[in-house]
C-alpha cells in the first residue's frame, strides 16, 4: 500500500478549521442532552461513550472522510487477507488468522496460515492439559506446580495482562521473568521448587538478550540444584520461530511451540505467545480469549466506520493529538484486574506508530504515536489527577470500568464507578473560577476572601476522555479489549501512513549496549566505545567494584 501525508487529504482542512472553531467541551454538552446516546458505540463486549470527547458530528464525519480518503477500506481488506503489510521487514502482517476459525483458508508464501495455526493450539491444547493433568512431570517425577514465563516485550506483557486479569488461586501458579535486573530472578527463583516448576522461553526470535541471559541463568540453577542435564527437557518448553537457536540451548523439538514471522511480538498474545495463559488458566479459558478476540474482529472488518468502535477510537484520538494539540494520552483501568494494561498498551501503541517516516521513507508531516501512560482508579486520583485537572499540559484520557467486576463487594465497585464518571465529568466541564466564587461564598466565606480562593480552586476542563464500559473481566471480553486496541493502533498507523509492524528504533540500543558490556567486562574493548561520557561511566562502574 502506498502512504500519502495525511496532511495533504482534502478532510484534514476541513478538521483544521473544526478545530479552530469549537467550543468548550462543556458548551457542547449542555448544548445536546442527548450527546450520550449519540456517541455511544456498541462492539463486543463493551459499549465506548464518546461523547465527552470534544467533537461534534462534523468533525466525526469529516474524520471518517479521511479514513476514506487515506484508502482505510482497503488496507482493512489486506489485514484479513494474505498481505505485506510490513514491508521494510519484508512480512505479512496476520495476527487476525490467529484467532479465525478453522477452515477461513489463508495462504502466506502458499504456506496455508489457518493450518498451521489450528495445528499449533492442537499442540498446546495437548501441552496444557499434560501440565495440568499432572500427566507432565518434573525431572523427580513430581506434578508441575509453577510455570516461569521467560520472555520481554510483547513475549511478556499481553500473557502477563491476561493473566493478572484473570486473578490469582489457579494451578500451576504463572510467574513472570522478563527484565535483565538480576533482582528479578533473584526474587523468584527461592520461591520456587526446582523439581516442580516448567519454564516457558518466549521469544519470537530467540536471540533478545534480556531472554537468552534469564535462560541461561535458570538452566544453570536447575543444575546447581540437581536437576540432571538430561532432564532439562522436563522443566523446560519454547514459542519460538528460530527452530535452530532453540535446539542450540537444548530444547528438542518436542519441546517447542511455533510462531511466525507474520506475527508481530505486540500482536502476540492470542497466538502460542499465550501458553502460560493457557496453563495456568485451561485452554478452554484461552479458546474464550480468542473468541473475544475474533468477535472484535469480525466487527471492525464488517461495521461501518460509522459506527466501528476500533476506527472510531482511532480517529477521535488522531483528531485529539494532531488537531487539538493534546500531547499524551491517559490510560486509566477503573479496575484493579486491569492494572497491566496502560503497560501493554505502551507496547502497543508506542513501538507500532512511534515514527518519522512514512512506508516510502519520506518524513512524516505530523505527530505520529502516542505518549500513553497511565494506571488503575481511584489509586490515580490521589497521584497524578491534581496535574491532570490543574496543570497545563493537554491531554486526552481513557477510562476504562469493567460493568460487573468479578466480585461481590457491591459498596466498593459502586464508589469506583461513581469516581470514574466523576472524574471523566470534571475533565470535561472543569469549574470556572466564578463558579468556584460563587460556591464558597454560599457556603459563608466573605466576597473578597471568595475571590481570592477562586483562582486556586478554578480548573479549565475541556479535556478530551473515552469511557469504556466493558462487559465484565471474562476471558472474552478481554480477547476484544485486546484486539480493540490492535485495531486502533492499526487504523492510527494506516492514516499516518506509517509502518505499525517494524520497530527498527529499538536496535541502535541494542548494539551499543553490547559495545557497553563488552567495555564493562574487559578495559581493553574500551576504545570501541567512541563516547566521553560513555567511557567514563565505564571507569566510574569498574571502579566500584563491577
Ligand atoms: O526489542 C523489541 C522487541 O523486538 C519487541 O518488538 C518484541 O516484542 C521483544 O523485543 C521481544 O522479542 P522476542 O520475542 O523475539 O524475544
Amino acid at each position: 500500500m502506498t502512504a500519502v501525508d495525511p496532511t495533504r487529504l482534502a478532510p484534514w482542512a476541513a478538521l483544521a478549521e473544526h478545530a479552530r472553531r469549537l467550543p468548550h467541551l462543556a458548551e457542547l454538552l449542555d448544548a445536546d442532552p442527548d450527546r450520550f446516546h449519540r456517541f455511544r458505540v456498541e462492539a463486543p463486549r463493551m459499549q465506548l461513550d464518546l461523547s465527552r470527547q470534544r467533537w461534534n458530528a462534523a468533525v466525526r464525519a469529516d474524520l471518517i472522510a479521511l479514513a476514506e480518503a487515506a484508502d482505510l477500506a482497503n488496507a482493512r481488506r489486506l489485514l484479513f487477507g494474505a498481505n505485506r503489510l510490513n514491508p521494510t521487514e519484508g512480512r505479512a502482517v496476520l495476527h487476525t488468522a490467529l484467532r479465525a476459525p478453522a477452515g477461513e483458508r489463508i495462504d502466506v508464501d502458499g504456506i496455508s496460515a489457518d493450518a498451521a495455526v489450528h495445528s499449533a493450539l492442537l499442540r498446546m491444547r495437548e501441552l496444557t492439559d499434560k501440565v495440568r493433568n499432572g500427566i507432565w512431570r518434573g525431572a523427580t517425577g513430581k506434578p508441575i506446580r509453577d510455570v516461569v514465563n521467560i520472555g520481554i516485550g510483547g513475549s511478556f506483557l499481553g500473557p502477563a495482562l491476561v493473566c493478572d486479569a484473570l486473578g490469582s488461586g489457579h494451578r500451576p501458579t504463572v510467574h513472570f521473568l522478563a527484565n535483565i535486573d538480576g533482582m528479578e530472578a533473584a526474587r523468584l527463583l527461592p520461591r520456587l521448587d526446582p523439581t516442580r516448576t516448567l519454564f516457558v522461553i518466549a521469544s519470537k526470535s530467540f536471540g533478545t538478550l534480556e531472554t537468552q541471559v534469564n535462560a541461561r541463568t535458570v538452566r544453570a540453577w536447575l543444575l546447581e540444584r540437581g536437576v540432571a542435564p538430561e532432564a532439562l527437557r522436563r522443566h523446560f518448553v519454547a514459542i519460538s520461530t528460530n527452530v535452530a537457536a532453540a535446539a542450540e540451548f537444548g530444547l528438542p523439538e518436542a519441546n517447542l511451540l511455533p510462531l511466525w514471522d507474520w506475527v508481530g511480538g505486540r500482536f502476540s498474545v492470542t497466538s502460542t505467545i499465550g501458553l502460560p495463559i493457557a496453563l495456568g488458566y485451561g485452554f478452554r479459558t484461552f479458546e474464550r480469549l480468542l473468541a473475544g478476540a475474533r468477535a472484535m474482529d469480525e466487527h471492525f472488518r464488517d461495521t461501518p466506520f460509522a459506527a466501528n468502535a476500533p476506527v472510531l477510537l482511532a480517529l477521535v484520538e488522531l483528531w485529539n493529538q494532531n488537531l487539538l494539540g493534546t500531547e499524551s494520552h491517559a490510560v486509566l483501568p477503573y479496575a484493579r484486574a486491569l492494572e497491566l494494561l496502560p503497560d501493554y498498551l505502551q507496547q502497543l501503541e508506542m513501538e507500532s506508530n512511534g515514527k518519522s517516516v512514512r512506508r516510502d521513507g519520506t518524513p512524516v508531516t505530523t505527530r505520529t504515536g502516542t505518549i500513553l501512560w497511565g494506571n488503575v482508579g481511584t489509586n490515580g486520583q490521589h497521584a497524578y489527577h491534581q496535574l491532570l485537572h490543574q496543570g497545563t499540559a493537554p491531554f486526552s484520557a481513557e477510562f476504562i470500568l469493567p460493568l460487573n467486576p468479578g466480585h461481590d463487594l457491591d459498596e466498593h465497585h459502586r464508589w469506583l464507578a461513581a469516581h470514574c464518571f466523576a472524574q471523566a465529568e470534571v475533565f470535561a466541564r472543569g469549574r470556572a473560577a466564578a463558579r468556584a466564587q460563587a460556591e464558597l461564598e454560599a457556603a459563608g466565606m466573605e466576597t473578597e476572601a471568595a475571590a481570592n480562593a477562586a483562582p486556586h480552586r478554578a480548573m479549565p476542563g475541556n479535556h478530551p476522555s473515552t469511557l469504556l464500559l466493558l462487559d465484565d473481566l471474562a476471558p472474552e471480553s478481554l480477547g476484544a479489549l485486546i484486539a480493540l486496541h490492535e485495531h486502533k493502533v492499526f487504523v492510527q498507523g494506516m492514516i499516518w501512513g506509517v509502518n505499525s509492524f517494524d520497530q527498527w528504533g529499538v536496535e541502535l540500543g541494542k548494539t551499543l549496549g553490547a559495545a557497553i558490556h563488552a567495555a564493562l567486562a574487559d578495559p581493553g574493548r574500551l576504545e570501541a566505545i567512541s563516547d566521553a561520557t560513555t567511557r567514563a561511566l565505564i571507569d566510574t562502574f569498574r571502579a566500584r567494584g563491577g
